[in-house]
């Protein structure tokens, strides 16, 4: 289980990261494009302090934003993350979006410069771990066939009424770890509130967030939940003693598409 970092600038920030820890989350989910990298960084300082933590039971991930693609301003994106979460080096960085084909005529080879970039990072031991977000079956393909390292993450928007199931799979057979973004569809999305999810909720005596979490979990995929409000962030960890059976995970991986917004990675422009 992952901690999300969606959070407002401010001690809000500060205190939901270092409850999380506190609850025993260990995997904090940042971003530069979060703009709150200097609160998740005091958040993990003090929920290690608190904790009586090492750095090294903290994994911390952070991602290069879409006007930082290419080599040179990747590398100085990582720079600028790191010095602002101050934990020395990351656990995992990530393309947060890959260039695509319908703004970028040399869409390849730009991922691939910024993906030299996460090379020579891990390479030199600043990251630990290198990945994608939202990288589409296609564009994860051709950054695979072109480069040394193969990314070990691709991070998805991936929740009932919104699997992406082509690019989750292909990542899986290439043994690429998939973390689950928005696992809850966000704020507004309604997926805790489905009828589908709150009966099966009442029938595994769980809470619909529970549900969502072990749907995701026994198809491999790492879920990212934030919140900000400490007994969901207890309940979003409490999900290993149970299992959901073929039928219900089938009913809820064939619940109709929801109406939210979604972006293509072969379309999305910032
Ligand atoms: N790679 C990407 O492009 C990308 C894009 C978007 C997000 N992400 C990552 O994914 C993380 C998660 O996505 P998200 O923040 O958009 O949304 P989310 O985790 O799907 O949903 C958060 C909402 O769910 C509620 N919630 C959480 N646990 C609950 C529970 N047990 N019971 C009831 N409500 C609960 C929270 O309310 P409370 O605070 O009241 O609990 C909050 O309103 C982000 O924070 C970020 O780290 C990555």
């Amino acid at each position: 289980m992952g901690f999300g970092t969606i959070l407002k600038n401010g001690t809000k920030t500060i205190s939901a990261v270092e409850n999380a820890i506190s609850s025993g989350y260990r995997l904090i989910d940042s971003a530069e494009a979060y703009g709150n990298e200097v609160d998740v960084g005091d958040g993990i300082q003090r929920g290690v302090i608190e904790n009586r933590l090492d750095r090294s039971d903290i994994f911390v991930t952070s991602k290069v934003w879409n006007d930082h693609h290419g080599y040179r301003k990747t590398i100085q994106a990582f720079e600028t993350s790191l010095a602002k979460l101050r934990v020395g080096y990351l656990d995992l960085y990530l393309i947060h979006w890959p260039a695509n084909k319908k703004w970028h005529k040399d869409w390849r080879e730009l991922n691939d410069s910024t993906w030299l970039a996460l090379e020579d990072l891990y390479r030199a031991g600043e990251v630990r771990a290198i990945g994608v977000s939202n990288f589409s079956k296609e564009q994860l393909a051709a950054l695979i066939e072109d480069n040394d390292i193969k990314p070990m993450v691709n991070q998805l928007e991936y929740h009932p009424g919104f699997a992406q199931k082509e690019a989750a799979k292909y990542s899986q057979d290439n043994d690429v770890l998939v973390e689950a973004w928005r696992p809850f569809g966000g704020p507004d999305s309604g997926i805790l509130n489905n009828p589908v999810i709150t009966q099966l909720a009442d029938k595994y005596g769980c809470s619909p967030s529970q549900v969502v979490l072990r749907w995701l979990l026994q198809q491999k995929i790492l879920p990212l939940a934030r919140s900000s409000n400490p007994e969901h962030m207890l309940d979003n960890l409490d999900i290993f003693d149970f299992e959901l059976d073929r039928d219900d995970m089938l009913q809820i991986s064939t619940l109709p598409s929801d109406d939210g917004t979604h972006f293509d990675p072969e379309t999305y422009h910032s």
